[in-house]
């Protein structure tokens, strides 16, 4: 049902539901608050949350501030470094979630433990049922030795997060 379905019907079947529940709830339930919250994170856009991708790699986003500047933190499950792998700094900008409801954003990685760098951008994706995905593509920056060796320097891929938090 909620696949055939457009937006604005949906929303409006989840705010029946939602203030069906909450007339329901007599007994001070803690379960309506959550559900709430967590319509609105999807209805807005809201990037900020704990996030995982295909590989296994983990990051978190904190929220942006005015200007749309955010930072966080990334974990990679793989490396292209042979060194221990550690939790990285990551900055990066956002569209403004009130705005837009899937918006656009970028953010660059300094590894602590390899001399690379890494720069995503992406955009946030919601389904019919609610479910959010981060869709980026990333450029991965390691250190040539020489500008002959700047060819193989780079490497371009993708990657699909998901929300666990
Ligand atoms: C390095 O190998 O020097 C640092 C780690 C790079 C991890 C890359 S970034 C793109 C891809 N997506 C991930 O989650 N991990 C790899």
């Amino acid at each position: 049902m909620w696949r055939n379905m457009t937006r604005a019907p949906a929303l409006a079947l989840l705010g029946s539901l939602l203030a069906a529940a909450a007339t329901a709830s007599s007994s001070g339930s803690q379960i309506l608050p959550v559900v709430e919250a967590a319509a609105e994170k999807r209805r807005k856009g809201i990037l900020a949350g704990t996030w995982v991708n295909e590989l296994g790699s983990k990051m978190v986003l904190n929220p942006p501030n005015e200007a749309g500047q955010f930072s966080g933190s990334y974990l990679t499950a793989v490396s292209a470094a042979e060194k221990r792998i550690q939790a990285s700094p990551l900055f990066g900008v956002q569209h403004d979630p009130k705005e837009q409801e899937q918006p656009t954003f970028g953010f660059a990685v300094k590894w602590t433990f390899s001399d690379s760098t890494a720069a995503f951008v992406g955009q946030r994706f919601v389904d019919a049922s609610g479910k959010e995905s981060l869709e980026t593509m990333w450029l991965l920056r390691e250190e040539a030795k020489s500008p002959e060796d700047d060819w193989k320097a780079t490497r371009i891929g993708r990657n699909v997060f998901t929300r666990v938090k």
